[in-house]
């Protein structure tokens, strides 16, 4: 029904992914695989209710109306038999500022914050640039998959206040079964670290896989768990600044709803608020056909990469649209390889870096793009790793 293959011109219009190619990669041709948004049109439900509410020519203060909460609670019950309430939930005007919000409310300066590196770096400087402490928890990757270091965790937890956990995981895509997560929530719980999962990827789980919430692992668990949602990734709507944070526990929820509070955020975006009806509302057929695209294009990936380049793996997607490339056998430096994607192979990838400890050698390539798109960067590299 719908057509993802179709190539939209973004540019100006004011989107960092492709308006900021000079300033990020110092060049403004590259083909842009970084930020992670998506190449595709937004889809149609989603846009005629935003010009729908755009026609009524006065755009007044706003507020979450009913249909805002039970759209949510319909789609997480459907989606992820995720049973929530209206009253554990407090809208945010983003993920990161409520990962941010989240370090204030529940943690004090020099307190320590717990990270899964390599991992999506913005939740490095919500810890650092706050005055916490950062205790990375670095994932271990046995040259297939990534999993995480349980001892390695046990003894962080007991000079920790919070964890950040990516589940699903950015960059490494790995979808966190329930056994992992109850192992995770068992020495959280053990030490009285607070679990902030960011599960902003919940909705793009490539088909054969699922998505586990954290607050589903057990009651216990959820006493302990803030949980970050959002329909910006998955329906490609993140310039509207909408998602929703879901506490159960009255007292964590109302230390962060104060923190929040204290800023006088309540209202939210006029038109986030219509997009995300919307899309929990009309939005199953067409995620289920984006799935299969996005599957397909990470076929076809993986496929060309492993056929063609000696020296280059993919890790395999479980999850989101970002996918891992391991370039250490090539033996360049980060510098090396930054070089030779930009300047040779006109390609703006994420340089694995930036996600921290064991990001070293990596690239992160965003393939939520047409086909064709895909197609171009394998010729791109191609040209120059062969
Ligand atoms: C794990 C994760 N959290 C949060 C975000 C961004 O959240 P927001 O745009 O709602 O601030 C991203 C975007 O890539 C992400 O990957």
């Amino acid at each position: 029904m719908y057509n993802f293959d179709q190539i939209v011109d973004r540019a100006h219009t004011s989107n960092v992914k492709y308006d900021l190619r000079e300033m990020y990669f110092g060049n403004a041709d590259v083909m842009p695989m970084w930020v992670a948004d998506m190449d595709f049109e937004t889809p149609d439900f989603i846009t005629q209710a935003v010009q729908k509410r755009a026609a009524h020519p006065v755009y007044g203060y706003t507020f979450m109306p009913e249909a805002y909460y039970s759209s949510i609670i319909i789609w997480l019950q459907k989606r992820h038999c995720w049973p929530i309430e209206k009253d554990w939930m407090i809208f945010s005007p983003g993920i990161v500022p409520a990962i941010n919000f989240a370090v204030q409310a529940f943690t004090k300066k020099g307190e320590g914050v717990i990270v899964q590196p390599p991992v999506y770096f913005p939740f490095f400087s919500a810890i650092e640039d706050q005055g916490r402490r950062r205790l990375d928890n670095q994932l271990i990757f046995d040259g297939e998959r990534y999993r995480i270091d349980f001892d390695d965790l046990e003894k962080k937890a007991k000079d920790a206040q919070m964890i950040f956990i990516s589940n699903p995981h950015n960059p490494v895509g790995r979808s966190w079964t329930k056994d992992e997560l109850q192992q995770m929530a068992d020495i959280c719980m053990r030490h009285d670290v607070v679990m902030i999962s960011d599960e902003i990827h919940n909705d793009i789980v490539l088909p054969g896989h699922k998505h586990q919430p954290m607050a589903l692992v057990s009651e216990e668990a959820n006493e302990l768990t803030v949980s970050c949602i959002a329909p910006s990734k998955t329906f490609n709507i993140a310039g509207l600044s909408t998602s929703t944070v879901i506490i159960k526990n009255p007292e964590l929820h109302n230390k962060f709803k104060k923190v929040l509070d204290d800023a006088h955020i309540q209202s939210g975006n006029l038109f986030g608020i219509e997009a995300s009806i919307a899309a929990y509302t009309h939005g199953e057929v067409w995620l289920g056909e984006m799935l299969d695209y996005l599957q397909n294009n990470f076929n076809f990936l993986a496929d060309a990469i492993h056929n063609t380049f000696k020296s280059i793996r993919v890790i395999n997607a479980e999850s989101t649209y970002l996918a891992w490339l391991d370039f250490r056998d090539c033996q360049f430096s980060d510098e090396e390889l930054k070089e030779l994607l930009v300047e040779k192979a006109g390609l703006g990838l994420s340089p694995g870096s930036i996600f921290g400890p064991g990001g070293e050698g990596f690239q992160r390539m965003n393939f939520a793009a047409p086909k064709s798109v895909v197609t171009e960067a394998v010729a791109r590299l191609k040209k120059v790793f062969n």
